[in-house]
């Protein structure tokens, strides 16, 4: 029997109501049979001070713990000025430090993001793949899950009830999967 599949989620929004939360929301009910997700807030990661990156706090300590036990990532991104919010960047920042031990070295990971735009994210999440080049860790490609217009795919309690977008999530699940056994049968 193969052993559980473990993926860490975490939504780059602080926001009670966020879309992106509910995108990892909708993703709990997706997960294919033998995975499990686990979704982690970032509220309380501290900035970023590299004075003190040999004493992470807790939060920190937390974080990157779960990282390395997961089997994948999954990140749901917002849009914030057609980039990733400060609040990813830095829980990123944070988990990929000191130098030499980067939380998310080799790690699978997949992405998708909602926006109230028609753009759905791409920028930012254009950019969050230019971040996991120096991370050295391995994003998937397809499907490119990028959620546009998201208050009429999300109603307001935070579901997802648009089926494509519910369907899309299904797909990124199921090939993290794939893309993840296919690296470590490679390794
Ligand atoms: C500082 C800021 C910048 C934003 N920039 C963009 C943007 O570049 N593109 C976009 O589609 N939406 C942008 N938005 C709107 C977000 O799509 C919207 O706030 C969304 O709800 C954020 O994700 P969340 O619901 O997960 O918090 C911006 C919002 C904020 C607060």
């Amino acid at each position: 029997m193969e052993k559980v599949f473990k993926i860490l989620g975490f939504a780059g929004s602080l926001r009670k109501d966020s879309y992106n939360k509910s995108l990892l929301r909708a993703a709990l009910e997706l997960v294919p049979e033998g995975v499990e997700l686990e979704v982690f807030d970032l509220e309380g990661i501290p900035l970023f001070n590299q004075d003190m990156e040999n004493q992470p706090g807790e939060k920190v300590q937390e974080f990157k713990a779960k990282i390395k036990a997961a089997d994948a990532i999954l990140i749901a991104t917002p849009e914030y000025n057609y980039s990733i919010p400060g609040v990813l960047k830095n829980a990123i920042d944070c988990a990929s430090r000191p130098y030499g031990d980067n939380a998310f070295a080799h790690k699978p990971v997949a992405m998708m993001g909602a926006s109230v735009g028609m753009m759905g994210t791409a920028r930012a999440q254009y950019h969050l793949r230019q971040c996991f080049v120096f991370l050295s860790c391995f994003a998937l490609n397809q499907p490119e899950v990028m959620v546009p217009f998201a208050r009429e795919k999300i109603d307001k309690d935070g579901k997802v009830t648009d089926q494509k977008t519910r369907e899309l999530i299904r797909q990124l699940l199921e090939s993290l999967v794939t893309w993840s056994r296919r690296l470590t049968r490679s390794m």
